[in-house]
């Protein structure tokens, strides 16, 4: 199995580098902000409540996510492998992956992490924001938010799989081509 944690800031590019990567390499994207939304779109209680702090640009609890990516690697048991994207977002969240993993007999190969400024990461999301629908882009104040949640409650993530020496830290500036390209080689140096 192939298990990457894709991670990096708000609009760093996360989204746009799974779906190239899901093709090549066979994987089930997890975004937990996708099926955080997929929640709402349904109109359900557990949307209801995430929409609330996402609207915010806060964190959703931590039991909420991992309840989500607990059942979806349920129903995907033959799976050649996942690319975790925008999850594990708390310490506890990527402690618990591992427990999760542990119980399919897999874990986590690499973590690849999208180093991107937050002018660039504030430029990207305004643009998105235009029409993408999505009331987190919709404005300045909104996206410094998100991002200072993510310097407070994710960057202790990267030391995580770092300690585990699993971290790889790569430049998310530059063509989308060329950043998966990089991707790639880091991927496939990391398989044996
Ligand atoms: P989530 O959906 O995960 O959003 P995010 O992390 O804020 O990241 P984005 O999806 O905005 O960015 P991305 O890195 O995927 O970039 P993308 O490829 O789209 O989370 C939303 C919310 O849900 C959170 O705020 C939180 O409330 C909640 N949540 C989710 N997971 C959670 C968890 N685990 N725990 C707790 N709460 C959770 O690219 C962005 C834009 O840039 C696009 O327009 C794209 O076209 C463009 N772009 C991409 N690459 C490039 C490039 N190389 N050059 C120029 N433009 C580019
Ligand atoms: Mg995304």
């Amino acid at each position: 199995m192939l298990n990457l944690v894709l991670f990096g800031p708000p609009g760093a590019g996360k989204g746009t580098q799974s779906e190239k990567l899901i093709r090549k390499y066979n994987l089930v994207h997890l975004s937990t902000g996708d099926l955080l939304r997929s929640q709402i779109a349904a109109g359900t209680e557990l949307g209801l409540r995430a929409k609330q702090l996402m609207d915010q640009g806060l964190l959703v609890p931590d039991e909420v996510v991992i309840g989500m990516i607990e059942s979806k690697l349920r129903d995907n048991q033959n799976a050649a492998g996942f690319i975790f994207d925008g999850f594990p977002r708390t310490v506890p969240q990527a402690a618990a992956l591992d427990v999760l993993l542990n119980q399919h007999e897999t874990g986590i190969n690499i973590m690849v992490a999208l180093v991107v400024d937050s002018e660039e990461l504030t430029r990207r999301l305004l643009l998105r924001g235009q029409t993408s629908g999505r009331p987190d882009d919709q404005n300045e104040e909104l996206i410094r938010r998100r991002v200072k949640e993510y310097n407070d409650k994710t960057t202790p993530v990267a030391d995580y799989y770092s300690q585990q020496g699993k971290f790889v830290a790569i430049d998310g500036i530059g063509t989308i081509d060329d950043i998966f390209e990089t991707i790639c080689h880091k991927i496939d140096g990391s398989v044996v």
